[in-house]
């Protein structure tokens, strides 16, 4: 393991920058006194005000650059590489979420598809030292043989979601090979944390509490095979992100895939009872969500669960913030922000 710490020199382009991942990745770059342009549609697929509130955090830094576009817009991508020529392009910007994919596809071509095609194109005609992207541990699909390790099979996935994030991996492979385009995906694994995704279930389920709903649980309230999910807390993905930004693949092929997970799965049902009682840890009171179950939806698997190896490996670190921590401090944070009681 030799890898190369953060640059601080080099120009950062991190498209989905009022996204959840994409804002803590900018804010840690900027904190280092990185200059970074932030590329984001500001969309409505969730809450608004949340991705407002996060740039909100980011303008005060004079080395940020906030561009709303589309990624989907190719003369508007081609004309931010051409004035300001990035260095390190990391794109975050996509449709994300399984379920909605099912009744939504457009969406997930227009900006997973088109939207990443333009920005591989831009890094083409405007070379860059490395670019990565988000692909996702849904490439896996109903895979049964765990821990996920790079170099299985995906060529099965049960979801157009996925499709178009294992086609984003054949497109950087494409381009790398063709271009000299390095590129590096990120196969994140159910990321989590303050000013997360409000679509994700735990932030669902903590909505559903304050509202006084009972909550869905989509495991055929079978607790004999319950779901098994590798949550990731956000700091570790960020930190992931920021080891590999100054180490693209060298060699002859300039393209490789990491899966960035925490390596321990968890039981769906041990994730929701460490949420209650987070939360209850935050309000001083007993926290207990009515639960109801249902069965499961379809582009749903089984199981995730990341092998590390490759990225410990690569750049010396695995994620490894435990839920009970980092459940913590989404618990703190949704009481603040939300001013609940
Ligand atoms: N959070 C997770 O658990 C997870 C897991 C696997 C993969 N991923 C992937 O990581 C990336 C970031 O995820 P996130 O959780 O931060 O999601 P997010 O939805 O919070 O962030 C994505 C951002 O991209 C923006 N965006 C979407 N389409 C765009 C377009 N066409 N042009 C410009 N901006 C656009 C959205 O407005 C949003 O702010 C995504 O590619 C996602 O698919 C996330």
């Amino acid at each position: 393991m030799n890898y190369k710490p953060i640059d601080t020199s080099k120009t950062y382009l991190v498209t989905g920058a009022a996204g959840f991942i994409g804002y803590y990745l900018s804010r840690n770059l900027l904190e280092q006194g990185c200059k970074v342009i932030g590329i984001d549609n500001v969309n409505d697929y969730y809450d608004v005000h949340l991705k407002h509130t996060r740039l909100g955090q980011l303008e005060p830094f004079n080395k940020f650059i906030f561009i709303k576009t589309d990624i989907s817009d190719k003369d508007r991508v081609m004309k931010i590489f051409d004035e300001y020529k990035p260095n390190v392009v990391v794109n975050l910007a996509a449709q994300a979420g399984v379920r909605y994919s099912i009744e939504n596809p457009d969406i997930y071509i227009q900006s997973n598809i088109i939207g990443f095609y333009n920005i591989l194109e831009a890094c083409r005609y405007y070379p860059v030292d490395h670019i990565l992207y988000a692909s996702s541990s849904s490439v896996y699909g109903a895979n049964k043989k765990v821990p996920f390790e790079e170099t299985d099979f995906v060529d099965n996935p049960v979801s157009l979601y996925a499709s178009t994030k294992k086609s984003n991996e054949l497109m950087a492979h494409t381009y790398s090979h063709l271009y000299k385009v390095p590129a590096t995906g990120l196969r994140f694994f159910t990321v989590y944390g303050p000013m997360g995704r409000p679509d994700m279930a735990y932030f669902g389920f903590t909505n559903k509490y304050f509202a006084g709903e009972p909550i869905k649980i989509f495991n055929n309230g079978d607790f004999a095979n319950d779901l098994y999910r590798d949550f990731t807390f956000i700091d570790d993905i960020v930190e992931g992100i920021e080891r590999l930004l100054c180490n693209p693949p060298e060699g002859e092929v300039q393209h490789i895939v990491y899966n960035i997970g925490n390596n321990s799965p968890e039981k769906l049902m041990t994730f929701i009872q460490t949420l209650e009682k987070t939360l209850s840890n935050s309000l001083g009171r007993e926290v207990q969500f009515e639960k109801v179950f249902e069965a499961l939806k379809p582009g749903d698997v089984p199981a995730t669960y990341a092998s590390t190896d490759l990225l410990q490996k690569a750049v010396g670190f695995k994620p490894k913030t435990s839920i009970k921590d980092g459940l913590q401090k989404f618990a703190d944070w949704y009481v603040e922000y939300y001013k609940v009681k």
